[in-house]
């Protein structure tokens, strides 16, 4: 028998067409000026930098000792955490859930949101999404062989989807959509009648909604935006996350609810992938979810945030549009530059800011134009002082006006 030709290693196509990671090449970026000693205020990637409230901590102390004994956590999570949530989704939507049927334990949002298409999506089917939008809804349907189908969010539709826009044979075919309101990263908010519209259209077509909701506590407007489980449960999974609502980015705990067979579906891609959610975190978590102080001071904190950004912004002469929720600004950049172009602009020592590009959030849609292009993310999660700081060297070097340039259209750029 001959021996078969050595062959070069490679990655796997579907790894190998795939770009870097949007949040991946912001911290390499910020890593990049950090070796050269300049220490950048870091909007880059919506990662908190507060501690997680002492009740949190302090309740993992103790969780740790009572499950001394560790062994496998269950796949859809511990009944108690269930019945936290479910009884947390009750008092902040009225919305009742069983929480042995209809909440799903997850470890973070991410994992639920990139791996719920393998339960969902045959080769070819369409996942209508968001542009721009959080990047594993597109390459969640990319791994499961389906096709992402991009909607635009766009400032005249209030960053809404124009769902009359969609054709017909793109709607025929499409499996599920994709919504995220309060949104990143524009930072706009729906309302219910939003919701009713867009359940309406699901029906017709039997989409399933895919809802991510990881936003629901950070916002500034009169009253506390709506889930779209107050306006249907049936066709619906909501996906919930602790890491901005209690600044629990690292401990990796979330939710889906909703829809009972939806949840089972999750539930079973979740038994084939990955594990559950370490019980103590799940107690802490819980423990998070009986204590609102917290989050109304980490929302007043973002509001001030916004507030500084958008001045300095204004005063180095840029259109500001503040956003109702989320620590998320989502800025056009000056009048002939690109957001890969404003960002690097940005990241000049004298002003020494990371923002996340808008082309690196965003793909073309289907008139081939790019909806985030010519844009930039500022994620609030500097302190205060810093981001007071950042605003005042914004203010004073940028409005120096951007050297002449072309905006681009295009995500080629895309890490
Ligand atoms: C829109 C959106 N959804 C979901 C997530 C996932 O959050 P996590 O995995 O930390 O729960 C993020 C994180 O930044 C996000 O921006």
């Amino acid at each position: 028998m001959s021996t078969p030709a050595p062959r070069p290693f490679a990655p796997a196509q579907r790894l190998q067409k795939l770009g870097g990671y949007a949040f991946d090449e912001v911290q390499k970026r910020v890593q990049a000026l950090e070796a050269q000693g300049i220490q950048p205020t870091d909007f880059g990637v919506g990662d908190p930098t507060v501690p997680t409230p002492r009740l949190v901590r302090e309740r993992l102390k103790t969780a740790v000792d009572e499950r001394a004994s560790s062994g496998y956590p269950a796949y859809e999570g511990d009944l108690s955490y269930r019945r936290a949530v479910a009884e947390w989704m009750k008092r902040r939507f009225g919305v009742s859930l069983d929480p042995a049927t209809e909440v799903c334990a997850t470890i973070g949002s991410k994992e639920a949101v990139f791996n719920v298409h393998e339960g969902l999506v045959d080769p070819g089917d369409i996942v209508l999404m968001p542009s721009p939008g959080y990047p594993p809804y597109k390459r969640g349907t990319l791994f499961a062989e389906g096709t992402p189908w991009f909607y635009p969010l766009k400032r005249e539709n209030g960053f809404l989807p124009d769902l009359d826009a969609i054709p017909e044979d793109v709607a025929r075919r499409a499996k599920a959509i994709w919504v995220c309101y309060p949104n990143s990263p524009t930072g706009a908010v729906a309302e219910r009648e939003f919701y009713e519209r867009l359940f309406a259209r699901a029906r017709r077509y039997s989409w399933v909604v895919l809802s991510d909701e990881a936003y629901t506590e950070i916002w500034f407007t009169p009253s506390a935006p709506p889930s779209a489980l107050q306006v249907q449960k049936e066709g619906c999974l909501a996906f919930f996350s602790m890491s901005k609502r209690s600044a629990m980015t690292g401990w990796r705990v979330g939710w889906v609810c909703g829809d009972a067979k939806l949840v089972a579906v999750f539930r079973k891609v979740k038994t084939n992938i990955d594990s559950g959610t370490p019980t103590f975190i799940q107690d802490a978590a819980s423990a998070a979810l009986g204590d609102e102080t917290h989050v109304t001071a980490f929302r007043e904190e973002y509001r001030q945030k916004r507030d500084i950004l958008c001045a300095g912004l204004k005063r180095a002469g840029l259109d500001v549009v503040a956003p109702a929720s989320t620590l998320y600004l989502w800025q056009r950049a000056p009048e002939g530059l690109s957001g890969i172009e404003f960002a690097a602009r940005l990241l000049e020592p004298q002003i020494a800011v990371v923002a996340t590009p808008g082309e690196w959030l965003s793909d073309p849609v289907a008139d081939g134009s790019n909806p985030g292009a010519g844009h930039v993310r500022f994620a609030l999660v500097p302190s205060l002082e810093h981001t007071r700081a950042a605003a005042e060297r914004i203010a004073t070097h940028l409005s120096g006006g951007a050297p002449p340039s072309r905006r681009t259209g295009t995500s080629d750029a895309r890490p």
